[in-house]
């Protein structure tokens, strides 16, 4: 069957403002649906539930994308800057054995156990941010809330100096915003001061070590066999990086879908209890990270009709598998009680989000003390001037400027 709706943009901010009705269109007409990221990279859209769980799990497709290629297309692999190559060892882009080890060797730091241990403390933080900006009566709820707090957290996981967290979401921020797997020249400065800032730290932490997760990973690769430099490096990258520039989405998205349906929010306020759910529901209907970060093809794969030549990349549109109708009821309604929720928000598989006790945590202490503590929540702007952050697989606003009032005054 010859497609029928014209490529897309799947990058820019005015799609990621509200891609459902596009998706929507996906799942009914082409559910395997052929685009171009905006350097001209193809790229294969699976957007139905089924097709996206499948591929999640079918050892078909590689996270490795030096792993299955004929000789010819690794050839003609973009050149990546050898700068870039120790990221390429990070668990997510590897199959096993390798993302195996790696996984293993941070597994135990993100259980939900040790995750619950620290409910003390982001509580702490959640109500440190708030006392700032309670007496003005308005904040950005990105910068002020939603982004310190799992940022905050993070750094202290990992040991690495709370006080530069600026500088690490500098760096972050241009990482994500690529617009396609292959490195820009404009993302080089960024990602060579941040190699170079954590090169220098392992340095410090190798001298005097503490309590900490790098410090962990640091005695596992000098003990060898378990961890080289490279994938060190990559490890603390990417748990920097997914630790943060996701989560701020969950809470920045949550609040804004919950200002949109005042209903649900103060079903949420007269019965906080529901948070549990209300979290999951919010992963499932703002989708913080719209796609699964890339796949490739080992060889050719058919699906509904349509063959995906081998080496080309394909994504799980998970945003869409999470409103297909003939899994989830009224998909396109924000309900905060939804039982079963099946969402796909943290991915499938071998690589189902690690952080996800962790993120799980977070949103519902941070969307919790901020109904607690504060009514009349209002955006500031209207919803249509919101800008949205370009990037390839998230979803989030750049700014959420609200008002309200606090309980007591
Ligand atoms: C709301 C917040 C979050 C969302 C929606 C989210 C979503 C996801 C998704 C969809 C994947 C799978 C990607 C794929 O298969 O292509 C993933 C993987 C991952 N996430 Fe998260 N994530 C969140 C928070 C976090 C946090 C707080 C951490 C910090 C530890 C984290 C660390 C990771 C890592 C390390 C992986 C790769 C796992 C692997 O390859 O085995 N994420 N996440």
């Amino acid at each position: 069957m010859p497609p029928t709706l014209p490529p897309k943009n799947i990058v820019e901010a005015d799609f990621k403002a509200n891609p459902f009705p596009f998706l929507a269109q996906l799942r009914a007409s082409e559910p395997v649906y052929r685009t171009v990221l905006p350097d001209k990279t193809p790229v294969w859209l699976l957007t139905r539930y089924d097709d996206v769980t499948d591929l999640l799990r079918d050892a078909r497709f590689t996270k490795n994308r030096r792993a299955g290629l004929t000789p010819d297309q690794l050839r003609k692999l973009h050149w990546t800057p050898p700068m870039f190559r120790p990221l390429e060892s990070n668990m997510l882009d590897q199959d096993p054995p390798d993302h195996t080890r790696l996984r293993a060797l941070v597994h135990k730091a993100f259980t939900p156990g040790l995750v619950e241990g620290m409910r003390a403390r982001v509580q702490s933080l959640a109500d440190e941010l708030l006392d700032h900006v309670a007496p003005q009566g308005k904040m950005d709820l990105i910068r002020d809330f939603a982004l310190p707090l799992p940022m905050t957290i993070i750094t202290e996981i990992l040991g690495v100096p709370t006080s530069d967290r600026h500088k690490f979401h500098r760096w972050s921020q241009a990482v994500v915003s690529l617009t396609s797997p292959k490195p820009t020249l404009r993302v080089i400065p960024s990602v060579w001061l941040f190699l170079r800032y954590l090169r220098r730290f392992f340095e410090t932490r190798r001298r005097s070590p503490q309590d900490d997760l790098v410090s962990a990973l640091i005695k596992a690769e000098e003990a060898g066999e378990k961890l080289n430099e490279d994938e060190l490096l990559a490890m603390v990258f990417i748990l920097l990086i997914a630790g943060h520039e996701t989560t701020v989405n969950l809470i920045g998205n949550g609040v804004l879908a919950l200002l949109e349906n005042p209903d649900q929010m103060e079903e949420l306020r007269a019965n906080p209890r529901i948070i549990k759910s209300a979290v999951e529901e919010l992963l499932r209907y703002t989708a913080p990270v719209l796609m699964t970060t890339e796949r490739h093809a080992r060889e050719n794969v058919t699906i509904h009709g349509l063959t995906i030549p081998q080496g080309e990349i394909t994504l799980g549109v998970i945003g869409s598998a999470n409103r297909d109708e003939s899994v989830f009821d009224k998909p396109d309604e924000l309900d905060l009680t939804r039982e079963p929720n099946k969402h796909l928000g943290f991915g499938q598989g071998i690589h189902f989000c690690l952080g996800a006790p962790l993120a799980r945590m977070e949103a519902q202490i941070a969307i919790n003390t901020l109904l607690s503590r504060m009514v009349d929540l209002q955006l500031s702007v209207a919803s249509d001037s919101l800008r949205w952050r370009p990037s390839l697989f998230l979803r989030g606003v750049e700014a959420l400027p609200i008002k309200f009032r606090t309980q007591a005054s």
